[in-house]
């Protein structure tokens, strides 16, 4: 038999006012609550000596109680194991009982009100699941290349902050995160990407959905409209959709974003979500010109400018371009920033930059939510980046980056080159892989799903139905020999979902 731990029990109240013994009520209570599924078949109870103690009482009624439960088989015991709930009870006897209402009451009892949700959760559920790309299989996106990230180094700094961790770093920490990794982050972000900011302006998040799920709660209100790219990044949408917004698709072109269409709606636009640096998915740089605009527009329209600059620290060839953050003067830009792509995304932290005056509303938000991030990890991911770990990893990353993006291309070229395109490969860790005419791109992801592929179809960031499929391939996570088979596989899915769509 082997060793069924320990698990939790509701709790048990005794009432020394009535007349039924202790034994008698304990022995109500376990048979309730196996009936009524509280307690599942061969869950451990605590041993008699356990339960009379927690329970403040002698041994003698909780032996009576075992005794009973044992003898008409709703427990059962075991060497070595202890005493379980009996795993032979018949699933109809574990049914909750029927209500019996009195006459009169009966309508009430039997007539089930309606399951109203808000429009809110009705709008999420109009996305679409994937739950086919829920693998590590090849492309997946977003994924980094886990086996080279130093986790020899990491795992030292958790030992050094845990061994014997200060109070600070057991207690409740500071909503907007804990200082010193904030200021970590300040001077990281002012040195490598043009960001102008004090500490105290960062609020540290779990990652950069929950930065943008806050910046949609703190700005919006329900109905209020939010350009977004379109194509654009799927999470994004649903955090505006959380906050009950209308979002309005922008084209994207070479240029990034087109500000002029924004422009063209007038004063009625509250915000603007963009990925300057590395427009998701379709991988331009928005241009410096455009970039003025946007913020003179902002400026004059009181609207809000949500940076998203999720992966800026991959470019290749080019230099990284400064954020606009840092070319804005009048407070307009909310900057989102995240360790899962330069870090690994289990991690789940990342940080929004807040304009100064905004700084309360955004700390009162994070409270709400979930009060605050797990201290422990900021201190040692503040001790990575103070000790030049972070530097030295994102330094060898990009190279092997960029050595596997050559690759991914390459392999296209070779195997798929003259029915698809390929987009947006000068930086970060996807690319986008524009399918033959006619093709549909889910119909493809589902085919190499079958295969253990996870390849996105490009049609899910788009609002408005694109004219031609794609695929967004990640390609962070695989080395030459899976990229080239990966490569063979989706070749396969995108004939077979060509021959039968
Ligand atoms: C454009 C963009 N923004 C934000 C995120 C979310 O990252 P996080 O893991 O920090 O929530 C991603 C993740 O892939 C992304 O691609």
């Amino acid at each position: 038999m082997k060793h069924i731990p320990a698990s939790f029990l509701p709790p048990i109240a005794l009432d020394d006012r009535t007349k039924t013994p202790r034994y008698r009520q304990l022995y109500d209570w376990f048979r309730r609550a196996i009936l009524d599924g509280q307690m599942r078949p061969g869950q451990r109870v605590p041993s008699t000596r356990n339960l009379a103690a927690e329970l403040n009482i002698s041994r003698i009624p909780v032996l009576n109680a075992y005794e009973q439960l044992l003898a008409e088989g709703y427990f059962e015991t075991f060497v070595g194991a202890g005493t379980c709930v009996a795993r032979s009870i018949p699933d109809d006897t574990l049914s909750p009982p029927a209500v019996i209402a009195r006459k009169g009451l009966r309508e009430i009892v039997e007539k089930r009100g309606p399951r109203r949700i808000s429009h809110r959760g009705a709008a999420l559920t109009h996305v679409p699941p994937q739950s086919w790309l829920d693998t590590l299989g090849a492309f997946r996106v977003s994924l980094p290349a886990l086996d080279h990230f130093p986790i020899g180094i990491w795992s030292k700094l958790v030992a050094r902050h845990s061994r014997r961790p200060p109070r600070g770093i057991m207690a409740y920490g500071d909503a907007m995160g804990y200082l010193p990794f904030r200021e970590a982050i300040a001077e990281y972000l002012g040195a490598v990407r043009g960001v102008r900011c004090e500490p105290s302006q960062i609020l540290v998040t779990t990652g950069s959905q929950q930065a943008l799920q806050i910046s949609a709660q703190v700005l919006l209100d329900p109905k209020d409209r939010v350009c977004i790219e379109d194509p654009g990044y799927p999470g994004a949408r649903l955090a505006f959709l959380t906050a009950g917004a209308q979002l309005i698709p922008v084209r994207v072109d070479h240029d990034g974003m087109n500000v002029a269409e924004i422009i063209g709606r007038g004063r009625d636009v509250r915000a603007v979500y963009v990925t300057p640096s590395h427009q998701y998915p379709m991988g331009m740089t928005m241009s410096a010109s455009r970039r003025m605009l946007l913020l003179n527009w902002a400026a004059r329209s009181g609207a809000w400018i949500i940076e998203d600059d999720y992966d800026s620290e991959y470019r290749f060839g080019s230099r990284p371009i400064a954020s606009l953050q840092g070319l804005d003067t009048d407070g307009r830009v909310i900057y989102v920033g995240t360790f899962s792509k330069v870090m690994f995304p289990a991690l789940r932290l990342g940080y929004v930059v807040v304009p100064k005056d905004l700084v309360p509303a955004f700390a009162a938000a994070r409270d709400a939510a979930d009060i605050f991030s797990s201290t422990l990890y900021q201190a040692v991911l503040t001790d990575f980046i103070r000790e030049g770990h972070f530097a030295r990893h994102i330094r060898r990353m990009r190279m092997l980056y960029m050595e596997r993006r050559r690759a991914l291309v390459n392999a296209i070229q070779m195997q798929m080159g003259d029915t698809t395109d390929v987009i947006g490969a000068e930086a970060g860790m996807h690319l986008v892989l524009l399918l033959p005419r006619g093709t549909h791109d889910v119909a493809v992801s589902r085919r190499a799903a079958e295969k253990g592929i996870s390849v996105m179809p490009l049609s899910t960031c788009y609002l408005k139905p694109p004219t031609r499929g794609g695929l967004v391939l990640g390609y962070g996570g695989l080395d030459a020999r899976q990229i080239h088979d990966g490569i063979r596989k989706l070749k396969m899915s995108v004939q077979s979902a060509r021959a039968d769509p």
